[in-house]
C-alpha cells in the first residue's frame, strides 16, 4: 500500500483505512464520504474543507510546549501568543482560532488597517493585539482608538518616523496611548525560503543606534512607560534551529541592555513566527530539524540564561506563529476531470494490413512483453518512437502510422510499469518525466496553491481513495487555467504516482494538504477563478457535520468585483439573444433561461465534455 508520505507530513491527522483516507479524529470519517456528501447537492469545482479540531490541536501544542518549558526551566516570565491575521483572514478561520484560543486568551496580530479593524472587532476580550508593518498617522490613530476603547494593543514601530507620529497623535488627541514595541534589526539571519526577513539589510527593524534614539525620544516625550515590548521575526518556515538560537541571543541581549538603560516597563520579548510545517512527502527530502518541544525549550532556556547573566527579570515571551497554527486545518479537494493519455487507448489502434517495419516491431514488442523483458523492450520502444517521429517529419510514414506508434509506445510503457517491481529505479523515474499521465484537476493553482506557482513550495498531495491499489502512473497535474504555469510537473526527485482511472465510470479525487496558511490570502483570480467553495467539518464520536458553507463567487459576481456592472452585462447578452436573427422566436425564451442559469454558477468546470 502506498502511503504518500503520510508519516512525514500528516502528524497523525489523517490515516489510511482500508481503501480510503480518513480523518484521524473521533468517528474517523473518510474524506471521500465528506466530499460525496457535499457534492450530492450539485456542488462543482474544488472545495476547501476546514477542520477546526486541527487548529485547536496546534494552539494546545504551542501553549502546552511553552508552559511545560517554563516550568521545566524555572522561568519566571509568562508565555503569550497572538495569531497573525495575514496567514489566513477568512472569517471561519478567525472564528475557529479565537474559539480554540479562548482558554489561553490567545490574541491577534495585525499588519494593515483592515487587519487592525478585524483584530479590534474579533479579538477575545482582554487578549493582546500586536500591530506590525508600516503605518501612517491614520493607522496609528486607529490603534489609539483601540487602546482608548479598552483593547490591549501594542504598536510595534518599524522606524523612527512611526515613533514621531505616535508622539504627535499623543500630543494632538486625548486618546489613550497604546503600548509601544520596537522591532529590532538583528544581524542574525534566518534560514529557508523566507530567510530575508532578518539581517542588516532586512526590510524591517531599527538598528542599535535607532533603538537608542527611540528610547531617548520616548523618554523625552514622557512615553517611556509605554515602551513594553521588543520584537523580531527572522522569517517564516525556519528549517534550522541554529539561526533561531543566534537571533534569540542577540535579541535577548538587546532586551537586557535596554532594561539596564532604564526601560522600566519593558517586559515582553516577541519572537515573531517562523515555526515550520512539514510540506514534504518523500523521506529523502529535508524537513525542518527541530520539534515544537525543542523550539520552546531552546527559547525559554536561552532567554532565562541571558537575563540571569545580566541580572534582569525574565520577560514574558510572545510568539506570532501563524503557519504552524493553521496550515494543517485546511484540505483542498479537487476532482480530476480528465486523464490525458486516455487518448492512447488500445481500442483506438488501427493497424494496417501492411505497417512500416518499426510499427510492426512495436506491435510485436507489445504483444510479447513480460516481467522478464519489460525494461529491455521499453528501451527498444523508446528508441523506435524517436525514429518513427523523424520518419513522420520527413514524410515517410503517415498520420495513421504515427498514431499507431504513439498508442503502442504508451501502452508498452503502461504495461512495463505494471510488470516491473522496480518502479523506483533511477532510470525509470527519469523516463517517467517524458511518459507522465496528465491529470487535469478542476482547480486553479494560482488561486489555491499560489506558493507552488511563485516559490515551488511543495504541498502534500494524494488520492482520497483507491489506496489499496498500487498507483503506478507517473503523474503531473494540470489545472484548468489557460496558463502553462498552472501545472505541477512530474519531478523524479519527488515523484507522484496516481491511479489509472476510467473517469467515465467513476470519479477520482485528489487532496492537497497543509494548505491552510497563506494560500487563501495570497490566491490570485487568474482567469477569474475565485476562492473555492469552503466548508467547516465538525467531527464527533458518531459522525460529522458540515457547517459554514461559503460558496465561490458566481460568474456575474466575479465580474462585478472587477468593477463591471452586472445588470448592464446581462442586459447586453439578453439583448443579443432577443435581436439575433439566428434564434427562432420559439427558441428565444429557452436560450434566455439557459443564459440566466449559467451566469449564476461559479466559474469552475462541471466536466470537460
Ligand atoms: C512579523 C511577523 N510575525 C509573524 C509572522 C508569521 O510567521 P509564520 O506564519 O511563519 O509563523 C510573520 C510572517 O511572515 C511576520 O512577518
Amino acid at each position: 500500500m502506498q502511503q504518500y508520505g503520510l508519516d512525514i507530513w500528516s502528524d497523525n491527522n489523517f490515516l489510511i483505512d482500508e481503501d480510503e483516507l480518513v480523518v484521524n479524529y473521533k468517528s474517523k470519517p473518510s474524506l471521500l464520504d465528506i466530499t460525496n456528501k457535499i457534492r450530492s447537492s450539485d456542488v462543482r469545482g474544488p472545495m476547501i474543507l476546514r477542520f477546526p479540531h486541527l487548529i485547536q490541536k496546534q494552539i494546545h501544542n504551542l501553549y502546552n510546549s511553552f508552559n511545560f518549558a517554563i516550568v521545566e526551566n524555572g522561568y519566571k516570565g509568562e508565555f503569550k501568543a497572538v495569531f497573525p491575521l495575514k496567514v489566513n483572514q477568512f472569517p471561519h478561520v478567525v472564528q475557529a482560532v479565537t474559539k480554540a484560543g479562548k482558554e489561553f486568551n490567545y490574541g491577534l496580530e495585525a499588519g494593515s488597517k483592515a487587519e487592525l479593524i478585524l483584530a479590534m472587532s474579533k479579538s477575545l476580550e482582554g487578549s493582546h493585539i500586536t500591530v506590525n508593518g508600516f503605518k501612517d498617522k491614520e493607522m496609528i490613530t486607529l490603534a489609539f482608538i483601540g487602546a482608548h476603547s479598552g483593547h490591549n494593543i501594542t504598536v510595534t514601530i518599524e522606524g523612527l518616523g512611526e515613533l514621531k507620529t505616535i508622539m504627535q497623535v499623543a500630543k494632538e488627541t486625548n486618546l489613550r496611548v497604546p503600548n509601544i514595541g520596537i522591532r529590532v534589526r538583528l544581524h542574525a539571519t534566518g534560514s529557508g525560503t523566507w530567510a530575508k526577513s532578518a539581517g542588516m539589510d532586512a526590510k524591517f527593524g531599527l538598528t542599535a543606534t535607532e533603538i537608542l534614539e527611540a528610547t531617548r525620544l520616548l523618554d523625552e516625550s514622557s512615553l517611556l512607560h509605554k515602551f513594553s515590548m521588543i520584537h523580531f521575526h527572522i522569517g517564516s518556515q525556519m528549517d534550522d534551529i541554529a539561526p533561531i538560537k543566534r537571533a534569540l541571543r542577540e535579541a535577548g541581549n538587546i532586551y537586557a541592555e535596554l532594561k539596564m538603560l532604564g526601560a522600566n516597563k519593558l517586559s515582553n520579548i516577541n519572537i515573531g513566527g517562523g515555526l515550520a510545517v512539514n510540506y514534504e512527502q518523500h523521506s529523502d527530502l529535508k524537513v525542518h530539524n527541530y520539534s515544537i518541544k525543542e523550539f520552546s525549550s531552546s527559547v525559554v532556556f536561552l532567554l532565562g540564561e541571558i537575563m540571569d547573566a545580566k541580572g534582569v527579570k525574565h520577560p514574558n515571551i510572545f510568539t506570532e506563529s501563524g503557519r504552524y497554527i493553521v496550515a494543517s486545518h485546511a484540505v483542498l479537494i479537487t476532482p480530476v476531470l480528465e486523464l490525458f493519455t486516455q487518448d492512447y487507448q488500445e481500442e483506438l489502434l488501427r493497424l494496417k494490413q501492411e505497417n512500416p517495419p518499426l510499427v510492426q516491431e512495436l506491435n510485436e514488442l507489445y504483444k510479447s512483453l513480460s516481467s522478464d523483458n519489460c525494461i529491455e523492450f521499453l528501451h527498444d520502444a523508446l528508441d523506435h518512437i524517436e525514429s518513427l517521429l523523424t520518419l513522420f517529419d520527413l514524410g515517410y510514414i503517415d498520420l495513421q502510422d504515427r498514431s499507431n506508434a504513439e498508442i503502442l509506445v504508451h501502452n508498452i510503457i503502461k504495461k512495463s510499469l505494471r510488470l516491473t517491481s522496480n518502479i523506483n529505479s533511477r532510470e525509470l523515474k527519469q523516463l517517467q518525466v517524458h511518459l507522465q499521465e496528465r491529470y487535469l484537476i478542476n482547480a486553479s493553482i494560482f488561486q489555491s496553491l499560489p506558493d507552488y506557482w511563485g516559490l515551488k513550495q511543495h504541498f502534500p498531495v494524494m488520492p482520497l481513495h483507491h489506496l489499496k491499489d498500487t498507483s503506478k502512473r507517473a503523474a503531473s497535474i494540470w489545472d484548468i487555467t489557460c496558463d502553462s504555469d498552472g501545472e505541477i510537473g512530474f519531478n523524479p526527485q519527488k515523484p507522484l504516482y496516481l491511479h489509472d482511472i476510467d473517469l467515465e465510470n467513476e470519479e477520482y479525487f485528489l487532496g492537497f494538504f497543509n494548505t491552510g496558511a497563506y494560500q487563501e490570502a495570497l490566491g490570485m483570480s487568474h482567469n477569474l477563478f475565485t476562492h473555492p467553495n469552503e466548508y467547516t467539518i465538525e467531527i464527533d464520536e458518531k459522525s460529522f457535520t458540515i457547517t459554514n458553507e461559503v460558496e465561490s463567487k458566481n460568474i456575474l459576481e466575479i465580474l462585478q468585483s472587477l468593477g463591471y456592472n452586472e445588470e448592464e452585462l446581462l442586459k447586453k447578452l439578453k439583448q443579443d439573444i432577443i435581436t439575433s436573427s439566428f434564434i427562432t422566436e420559439k427558441e428565444k425564451s429557452d436560450t434566455l433561461s439557459k443564459l440566466e442559469t449559467l451566469v449564476i454558477q461559479n466559474g469552475y468546470l462541471r466536466t470537460t465534455s
